[in-house]
C-alpha cells in the first residue's frame, strides 16, 4: 500500500514537472522574437548605478553622499526607504557578475561611488584604499567574465561634504576641482581595464529636480538662500557640472587616453516631443523643448556654447556666461554622446502669462506647457511611474534629432527600459512573466534598429535599464527596473531572472 502511494507520488510529481516544462516552453515561445537586425559590432549591454544598487553605505570608509542625507529625511522617499543596503550589491558583487554573465551580457554600465573613494569628496583629506580595492576587485572580476566595462563617474551620488562646505554644484570653483581630482584617480586606477567613461549621467536632472525646488536631492531651490533660488540655481549647477566635465576630458585627454585607448563622453537624458496641436508655434514649442532639455547640454560639448534659444528666454542675467577659454574647453568635449530615453509626450506654446523675471522657473523660461495627454487620450500605456508612457517611435526620432544637429560619430543609447504597472505587488512568478517589459523592449529596440540600419544614425551600443531591480530614487523600491528580479522580502535579497532577462538575452547572442 505504501509502494503504491509511493508510486502514485513519483508519477505526480513527474506530470507536474512536464506540465511546468511545457508551460515554460509555451511562454518563451510567446515572447516577442528577437530577430531585429544590428550591425555585427553593435554593442548591446545592461546598467545600473552605485547609489542604487550597492548598500553598504557606511562600509569600509565610505563617505555620505547627498542621498544618504535624503534618503534620510522622514517624508522624502516612498516609504521612507534608503539605499542603506539596495541590492547589497556590494556583497553580492561576484554573484551577480556570475549572474551577468549567465546571461550574456558583454557590455556592463556601472557608476563609482564618488564618496567611496574620496569619503569627503576633496584629495586632501585622503583616497579611501579600501573603495579603491573594492572597485578593482570588482572591474577585474568583470573583465575576468569577459565583460567590458563602461564607468559613469557621477551618477548623482555627490560627497555630503562637499554640498555642505562649499553648497555643492552651486559653487562651480571647489567642486570642479574636486571632481577633476577624482576623476583623475579613477582614469589613474581603473583606465587601463575601462574602455568607455561617462562623466556625467543626466545633469538635467540634478540641476532641475535637485536645484529647483522638485524634491530631490540635495533639495535646494525652495525658498530663497545667499547662493540664489530656483529661478536661477538650476542654470547655476548646470554650468559647474558642464565646467566639471570639461577639465576631466581635458585630464583624460592629456594624461590617459593616449595610452588607455578608451573614449569619453556624456550622458543626457530627453524625451521626444510631439506638437499637442498641428500650429507652427506648438511644432516651435517642442523644438525649444529639445534644446531646453537637450541641447542645454550637448550644444556647449558639441559647439561650446548654450543654444540661442536659451540665450534668448533665459532673462535677467540668469544664464551664466562661458569664458572664451572655456568655450574652448567645452567646444568637441565628447568621444560618444549619451541618450538615456524612456518615454515621449506632447508639447504646446505656453499660453498663460509669465512671472516676474526673478520668479520664472526653468519651466516658465521654456515658455511650453507640456502634456502625456491629448484629448484626454494619453501617447501610449502608462508604465508604473508617473512619467512614463510607451511610444517607442519617440527613440528613433530623438535619435535623428541629435544625428543631425550635432552629427556625432557615436550615439550609445547608454539607458532604456521600463517599470512593468504593478510589478512591486505581485506574486513573484508573475512578476518574472513581464510580458509588459518584453514588448516595451521588443517595440524600442526595433526603433533603434530602424534608426540605425534606416537612417543612418550613428548609434554603437544599447544598455537596458536596469540589469536588476534598485532603488528609484524618491519612488524607492516601488518601481522596479530589472530585467532581474529582486526580492526585498527575503534576507539575502534573491534575484530572479524575469521573462525580459531571458528575451534580451537571445536577442544579443548574435553580438556575442
Ligand atoms: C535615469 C537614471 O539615470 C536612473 O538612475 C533611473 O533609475 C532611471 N532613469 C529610471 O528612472
Amino acid at each position: 500500500m505504501i509502494q503504491q502511494q509511493t508510486l502514485l507520488t513519483r508519477q505526480v510529481v513527474v506530470i507536474l514537472l512536464l506540465l511546468a516544462l511545457i508551460s515554460s516552453l509555451i511562454s518563451a515561445a510567446s515572447l516577442a522574437n528577437t530577430n531585429i537586425p544590428f550591425p555585427k559590432d553593435f554593442r548591446f549591454g545592461a546598467a545600473t548605478a552605485a547609489y542604487q544598487i550597492e548598500g553598504a553605505y557606511k562600509e569600509d570608509g565610505r563617505g555620505l553622499s547627498i542621498w544618504d542625507t535624503w534618503s534620510h529625511i522622514p517624508g522624502k522617499i516612498y516609504n521612507n526607504q534608503t539605499g542603506d543596503i539596495a541590492d547589497d550589491h556590494y556583497h553580492k558583487v561576484k554573484e551577480d557578475i556570475a549572474l551577468m554573465k549567465s546571461l550574456g551580457v558583454k557590455n556592463y554600465r556601472m557608476s563609482i561611488s564618488w564618496p567611496r573613494i574620496l569619503p569627503t569628496g576633496l584629495l586632501k583629506h585622503g583616497i579611501n584604499q579600501k573603495g579603491i580595492d573594492y572597485y578593482n576587485m570588482e572591474i577585474n572580476e568583470l573583465v575576468r567574465n569577459g565583460i567590458n566595462v563602461a564607468v559613469t563617474l557621477y551618477h548623482w551620488d555627490l560627497p555630503q561634504y562637499l554640498q555642505d562646505t562649499y553648497g555643492g554644484w552651486l559653487n562651480s570653483k571647489e567642486t570642479v576641482q574636486a571632481f577633476r581630482d577624482f576623476s583623475d584617480i579613477c582614469f589613474a586606477h581603473f583606465g587601463d581595464r575601462v574602455k568607455d567613461w561617462i562623466t556625467f549621467n543626466e545633469p538635467f536632472i540634478t540641476s532641475v529636480l535637485g536645484h529647483g525646488c522638485n524634491d530631490w536631492a540635495p533639495g535646494l531651490g525652495c525658498g530663497s538662500s545667499p547662493a540664489g533660488n530656483s529661478s536661477n540655481m538650476p542654470y547655476m549647477a548646470a554650468h559647474s557640472q558642464l565646467l566639471a566635465h570639461a577639465h576631466a576630458v581635458k585630464v583624460y585627454r592629456d594624461k590617459y587616453q593616449q595610452d588607455q585607448q578608451g573614449r569619453i563622453g556624456i550622458t543626457l537624458n530627453s524625451n521626444f516631443y510631439y506638437p499637442l496641436t498641428n500650429t507652427k508655434e506648438d511644432y516651435e514649442a517642442c523644438e525649444r523643448a529639445l534644446l531646453f532639455g537637450f541641447g542645454w547640454f550637448a550644444d556647449p560639448v558639441f559647439f561650446g556654447d548654450y543654444p540661442q534659444v536659451m540665450k534668448d528666454f533665459v532673462e535677467g542675467n540668469r544664464l551664466p556666461l562661458f569664458t572664451e577659454q572655456e568655450k574652448r574647453l567645452l567646444k568637441g568635449s565628447v568621444d560618444f554622446i549619451g541618450l538615456n530615453h524612456y518615454t515621449s509626450n506632447y508639447i504646446g506654446n505656453r499660453k498663460s502669462p509669465l512671472p516676474p523675471v526673478n520668479q520664472r522657473t526653468f519651466n516658465d523660461d521654456q515658455r511650453t506647457e507640456g502634456s502625456s495627454y491629448k484629448n484626454g487620450v494619453p501617447i501610449g500605456p502608462k508604465a508604473e511611474s508617473d512619467w512614463l508612457f510607451v511610444y517607442p517611435p519617440g527613440i528613433r526620432s530623438m535619435l535623428n534629432w541629435i544625428q543631425k544637429r550635432y552629427n556625432p560619430q557615436m550615439i550609445y543609447v547608454t539607458e532604456n527600459g521600463v517599470d512593468a504597472p504593478g510589478e512591486s505587488s505581485m506574486p513573484i512568478s508573475q512578476a518574472l512573466n513581464d510580458t509588459f517589459r518584453v514588448n516595451y523592449l521588443h517595440d524600442y529596440l526595433t526603433e533603434v534598429s530602424n534608426a540605425v540600419m534606416q537612417d543612418g544614425v550613428n548609434v554603437k551600443a544599447y544598455f537596458v535599464w536596469s540589469m536588476m531591480d534598485n532603488f528609484e530614487w524618491t519612488n524607492g523600491y516601488s518601481c522596479r527596473f530589472g530585467v532581474v528580479f529582486v526580492d526585498y522580502n527575503s534576507p539575502n535579497l534573491t534575484r530572479y531572472v524575469k521573462n525580459s532577462a531571458k528575451w534580451y538575452s537571445e536577442l544579443v547572442k548574435p553580438y556575442n
